[in-house]
């Protein structure tokens, strides 16, 4: 992005993350305090400025085990971000989780609490992710602060389930829309985000997810629909 487009990076608001590491099988997650410090003053020296968030990229990969281990490697990666934004290296920092579920119990009120949170959204995310994430915003008391939704399409809004289902039903007037875009519109209620993170190669795409953010909520269906989740995990055997 600063090679390419140096000049209008002050234009935009730029969020990154650290925490995945170049590995021998591609790739590494880390807690390391000192390599997160590393990676965060990295992506400034990169870009050439600041970033305004730094997430850590799923920190549940290196914390397995809920042990008195895990809450410590968490709250110290969590205070290296903390510590990133005192020294000025980024703005302010947040937490982007696959699975939310293993970070419940190792989060306590003594763990730096992030800006923001970044969970999958929309729907294609299980009733058990949608809980914990709903969890997890309420145990660090993020209230006013922000929660992300990332991945929407689950990766691709050409995958055969796309073809299968007409998400315009959540949506008040949903004929006005195409299904990708109430696909995408429907992600900011499952869970209730403030943003969504989707990735798109295609300006076009981008100004027709843009139009969709005028779509309401059908709330009732929203909620229906959690309820059809939550059956359906009850009825499957364990
Ligand atoms: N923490 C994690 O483990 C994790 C994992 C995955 C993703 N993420 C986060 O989530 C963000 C988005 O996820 P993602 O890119 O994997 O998946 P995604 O946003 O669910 O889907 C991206 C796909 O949707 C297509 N698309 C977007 N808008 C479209 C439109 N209007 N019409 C047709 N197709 C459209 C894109 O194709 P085109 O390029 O053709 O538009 C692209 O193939 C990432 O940038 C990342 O921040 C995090």
């Amino acid at each position: 992005m600063a090679r390419t487009a140096g000049d209008l990076l002050p234009k935009f608001t730029l969020s990154t993350k650290v925490g995945y590491f170049p590995g021998r099988d591609g790739g590494e997650h880390c807690l390391n305090p000192v390599r997160l410090r590393a990676a965060v003053e990295r992506a400034a020296d990169d870009l050439g400025r600041e970033p305004d968030l730094v997430f850590l990229h799923n920190p549940e990969h290196s914390l397995r085990e809920t042990t008195s281990h895990g809450r410590d490697m968490l709250a110290q990666a969590c205070a290296a971000l903390d510590n990133s934004v005192a020294k000025g290296l980024c703005a302010a920092w947040g937490v982007a989780s696959w699975d939310p579920s293993p970070l419940l119990d190792l989060i306590d009120p003594t763990t730096p609490r992030p800006s923001v949170l970044m969970v999958r959204a929309g729907l294609l995310v299980g009733i058990g992710t949608l809980d914990a994430a709903d969890a997890l915003i309420k145990a660090w008391d993020l209230g006013n602060r922000t929660v992300w939704g990332m991945s929407p399409f689950g990766g691709s809004a050409g995958a055969p389930v796309w073809a299968r289902i007409d998400p315009r039903v959540f949506l008040r007037d949903g004929s006005r829309f195409s299904r990708v875009q109430a696909a995408f519109r429907t992600a900011y209620h499952l869970p209730r985000v403030d943003s969504v993170a989707v990735g798109t190669d295609d300006p076009a795409h981008l100004g027709e997810l843009v139009d969709a953010l005028v779509g309401e909520f059908e709330e009732r269906t929203i909620r229906e629909y959690r309820g059809l989740l939550r059956d359906r995990s009850r009825d499957q055997p364990v």
